[in-house]
């Protein structure tokens, strides 16, 4: 996959772009990243990017034109390299909020252009022109698009083939299977008085299973209420949290709803109290 990333702030990507998996991936070729100084299409002798708003009001805009002849110059360049026009996307507070669907939808892309923003944000007539997809990282605001391209960058590219080491850690991640994922212990097997669940040290997988999806059911009823609703749940995962009286507040219990494939809950017949 290949990243284009249009910035004002190149220095912010070098050591990010270094460091952990998203620096093996990389190294490995498995993922690409091209940094591009948006000042190096700006024009005058200051090579200006920004300028003061027409209508007045504080802080400043970013100029349309060395915007439009960065975007360009470019997407021709990427188009040319994938066989194909990759989509720009402008990471901004008023975009559609990045998750795990979104995530997944741009991971099955060749590529795309990042455009980050600062000041005020962008002259609009460049959204208009330009932009294909408009994407927060959340409710609230940013200096600048940069930390926002980083996350939106490492998300993606975490879900492309071969980039996590081990391949059988991200589907049981959170949000994968509409929960949040279960605790994790490692040795010792007691730390300052505190033990590993018996049960994981069982070495019955069953009871294993059954322990982890009550944890990810409690998890998300206690923390992610929200989640739990839309999440593809088995008549068990539902009459469990009824009695264990995690059902979120009003809500009905639709007991019966056929669930969706793959998120069968495994039921055992001596399953572990949680
Ligand atoms: C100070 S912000 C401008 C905010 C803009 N005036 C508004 O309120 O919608 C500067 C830039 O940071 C980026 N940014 C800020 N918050 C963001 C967020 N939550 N998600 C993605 N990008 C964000 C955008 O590129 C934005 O144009």
């Amino acid at each position: 996959m290949r990243f284009d990333v249009l910035t004002i702030f190149p220095e912010f990507y070098e050591s990010p772009l270094r460091a952990s998996i998203l620096g093996r991936a990389l190294d490995a070729g498995q993922v690409s990243c091209h940094v591009h100084n948006i000042r190096d299409w700006a024009t005058g002798k200051h090579q200006c990017t920004d300028d003061t708003p027409y209508g007045g009001g504080g802080g400043m805009v970013m100029l349309a034109e060395p915007l439009l002849k960065s975007i360009r110059a470019v997407r021709a360049e990427a188009e040319h390299a994938l066989g194909q026009r990759p989509p720009l996307v402008y990471l901004s507070p008023q975009g559609r909020p990045l998750d795990r669907d979104l995530v997944a939808e741009l991971a099955a892309l060749p590529g795309m252009l990042l455009l980050c923003a600062a000041y005020e944000g962008i002259d609009e007539r460049v959204v208009e022109l330009e932009i294909d997809r408009e994407v927060s990282i959340g409710d609230y605001v940013l200096t600048s698009g940069d930390p926002a391209a980083l996350v939106l960058l490492n998300a993606v590219a975490r879900r492309i083939e071969g980039v996590l080491g081990n391949p059988g850690s991200a589907p049981a991640d959170s949000f994968e299977d509409g929960l949040l994922d279960f605790p994790h212990y490692t040795r010792p097997e007691t730390i300052e008085g505190l033990s590993v669940p018996p049960v994981l040290l069982s070495g019955h997988h069953a009871n294993v299973a059954v322990w982890r999806r009550r944890q990810q059911l409690e998890r998300t009823a206690k923390r992610r209420p929200d989640l739990l609703l839309r999440a593809p749940l088995t008549d068990a995962d539902r009459r469990w949290l009824k009695q264990h009286n995690l059902w979120p507040g009003n809500a009905d219990l639709p007991i019966g709803k056929k669930p969706n494939p793959g998120s069968s809950v495994p039921e055992s017949e001596d399953a572990p109290p949680c």
